[in-house]
């Protein structure tokens, strides 16, 4: 399974870039609201960290400007990955930018059927949101494992990507579920490495080791 970091901040991409186990980046247009730098510098500072498909969201709405837009974002680096909402109007310009052989994120997918018309509009990721169906009561997850059923079924190229995610039991979940990818918020990526039995057996080990006079030469 590949990780991506869900992030637009780039201390966070510089950390999980020195750590080694980030495969690309999502951005979307609050977390960039959030940096307060620009758009491109921003993509093109996160493309300098990461050797792998970053996402920039496109921000209007009619077909014509999303794919002026499209090829934009698509200019500033080799990996940008055109991310559009799922909208009629955006799966219109999914199906002209696979044509022309530009990557794409579908986002904002919540449902089996919307995952559907987004890989057969020719789709490279399909963002299918988690977190914000779990926030209302509902199961996010589902929705993830039927759009994994679903690929494997008809052997769309598409990639599933869990995106909205809260928590590391999403990752176990998205993993069991046999998602491409998962992006990840950096808090969520520091928890998946903390087990106090990990801390408290590393430190009764160093103790033990300590005590006994033992070197390693
Ligand atoms: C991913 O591509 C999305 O932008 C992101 O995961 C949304 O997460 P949120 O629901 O926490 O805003």
């Amino acid at each position: 399974m590949k990780f991506f970091i869900d992030s637009a901040n780039l201390d966070e991409i510089k950390k999980v870039a020195e750590w080694g186990l980030v495969d690309g980046v999502t951005t979307n247009p609050s977390l960039l609201a959030k940096e307060g730098r620009g758009f491109k510098d921003t993509i093109c500072a996160i493309a300098d960290l990461i050797d792998g498909p970053i996402s920039a969201e496109v921000v209007s709405t009619t077909s014509d400007e999303m794919l002026k837009e499209a090829h934009t974002v698509a200019s500033w680096h080799p990996n940008v990955v055109v991310k559009i909402p799922f909208i009629p109007e955006g799966m219109r310009v999914v199906r002209q930018l696979s044509e022309e052989g530009i990557k794409t994120n579908v986002t904002l997918l919540f449902t089996l059927n919307q995952a559907l018309i987004a890989a057969k509009a020719g789709a490279t990721f399909l963002s299918n949101f988690v977190g914000r169906v779990d926030d209302l009561g509902g199961e996010g997850m589902v929705a993830v494992q039927d759009t994994v059923n679903m690929v494997h079924t008809y052997d769309f190229k598409s990639e599933v990507l869990v995106a909205s995610i809260r928590s590391p039991q999403t990752i176990v979940e998205s993993v069991r579920a046999g998602a491409h990818i998962a992006t990840i918020p950096f808090k969520v990526l520091e928890l998946m490495y903390k087990h106090p039995l990990t801390d408290k057996g590393l430190q009764s080990f160093l103790d033990d080791w300590k005590r006994s006079g033992l070197t390693i030469e």
